[in-house]
C-alpha cells in the first residue's frame, strides 16, 4: 500500500505547517524541539499530494490571521462598510490579469509552461472582475469611476503592492500563494453573507455582482480547487514558496481587515465623500463604541 504524504513546510523562524495528506494538520513549534530532535528541520523533497498540501495552504492562512479576533473577523456588514470593501475589490481585481500575465511571460522565459499556462488561465479568469465592482458601485449610486480614482482604502493599499511585487520577481511563484489566500477567503463567503448585505442595499439595486462572483456560488470555489490540485502537482521548493507566501499574504491581509475595522462608519463615509467630493444618499449607522463599530466586510 502506498504511504500517505506528508509535507511541511516552515514559515517563520520558529513554527512549521505539517499537513499529512489524510487531512490532519498542525504546526510544529522549533522552541518546544530538543536539539536534533527536528524532523522537519530539512525542507521537503517529496512530491505533494492535494490533500496534505490543502493542509499547508490552510493552515498558512489559518496561521496569517490567528492574530485577528474572532469577534472582529466577521462584522455585520453596514451599506458604507460594503461600498469601501467594494471599492477593495475593484483596486485588488483591476491589475490582476495584468500582472498574472507578467508573471506567465516569465515562467515561459524560465521554461516553465506549465506555470505560464497556469497563469494565463487565471488571467483570462480573472478579466473583467474589477467592472463587476464598478456595476455595483454603480447600481448603489455611487459615481464609481471617480470615487475608484481618487481612493484605495488605507488597509487594502499594502495588498496591492504585495502582488504587484510579487509578479514582477525574478522567480515569480509567489503569486500563487497570494492568489489562494485571497480566493479561499472570498470562497468561505455563504448565501447568508450575501443575503445580508442585498439586505442593506436600496430595494431594486442589483449591487452583489462581485460578492457572489467571489464567495461559495461563483467561480472562486472551483479556482481555489484548481490551485490546490496544481500546487500539489508541483515540485516541493515551488510548494514551500508557494505556502510561504501564502501565509505572508494572509498577515498582510489580516493587519489591513484590522486597520479598516477600527474605523467607524462615520469615518468611512467622510473618507468616500472627500474622495468624491460631494455628499453620498446613505447615512453612517451610530457606532458609539469600539465594539459596536462596523466595519468593511472585505469582499475581494
Ligand atoms: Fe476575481
Ligand atoms: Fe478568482
Amino acid at each position: 500500500m502506498a504511504r500517505l504524504a506528508t509535507e511541511w513546510v516552515k514559515v517563520t523562524d520558529d513554527i512549521s505547517i505539517i499537513a499529512r495528506e489524510s487531512g490532519e494538520v498542525w504546526f510544529h513549534s522549533l522552541s518546544d524541539t530538543k536539539e536534533g530532535a527536528n524532523p522537519f528541520a530539512t525542507p521537503m523533497t517529496a512530491a505533494g499530494a492535494p490533500g496534505s498540501t490543502i493542509g499547508l495552504l490552510d493552515g498558512a492562512i489559518n496561521l496569517g490571521f490567528a492574530g485577528i479576533e474572532n469577534r472582529l473577523a466577521r462584522p455585520d456588514p453596514t451599506l458604507v462598510g460594503y461600498i469601501v470593501a467594494l471599492v477593495g475589490a475593484y483596486h485588488t481585481s483591476v491589475d490582476t490579469p495584468r500582472n498574472l500575465r507578467r508573471a506567465a511571460s516569465r515562467f515561459n522565459e524560465l521554461g516553465r509552461p506549465e506555470v505560464a499556462a497556469y497563469l494565463e488561465e487565471r488571467a483570462r479568469e480573472e478579466t473583467g472582475h474589477d467592472r463587476l465592482a464598478l456595476k455595483d458601485l454603480r447600481a448603489l449610486g455611487v459615481p464609481a469611476e471617480r470615487l475608484v480614482a481618487n481612493f484605495i482604502p488605507q488597509g487594502i493599499k499594502p495588498l496591492c503592492k504585495r502582488f504587484d511585487d510579487l509578479c514582477v520577481e525574478d522567480y515569480p511563484i509567489g503569486c500563487i500563494g497570494y492568489s489562494y489566500c485571497l480566493e479561499r477567503i472570498a470562497a468561505l463567503k455563504q448565501e447568508t453573507d450575501i443575503a445580508k448585505v442585498q439586505a442593506l442595499c436600496p430595494d431594486g439595486a442589483d449591487a452583489t455582482r462581485f460578492l457572489r462572483s467571489h464567495s461559495c456560488l461563483g467561480s472562486e470555489v472551483t479556482h481555489v480547487e484548481e490551485t490546490i490540485s496544481f500546487v500539489a502537482s508541483l515540485p516541493a521548493n515551488d510548494r514551500i514558496s508557494v505556502v510561504q507566501e501564502t501565509y505572508k499574504s494572509a498577515l498582510v491581509m489580516a493587519e489591513g481587515y484590522n486597520h479598516e475595522l477600527l474605523k467607524s462608519d462615520a469615518e468611512m463615509l467622510e473618507e468616500l465623500e472627500q474622495a468624491i467630493g460631494e455628499a453620498l444618499p446613505y447615512r453612517a449607522s451610530s457606532s458609539p463604541s469600539r465594539d459596536e463599530k462596523r466595519a468593511a466586510q472585505a469582499v475581494a
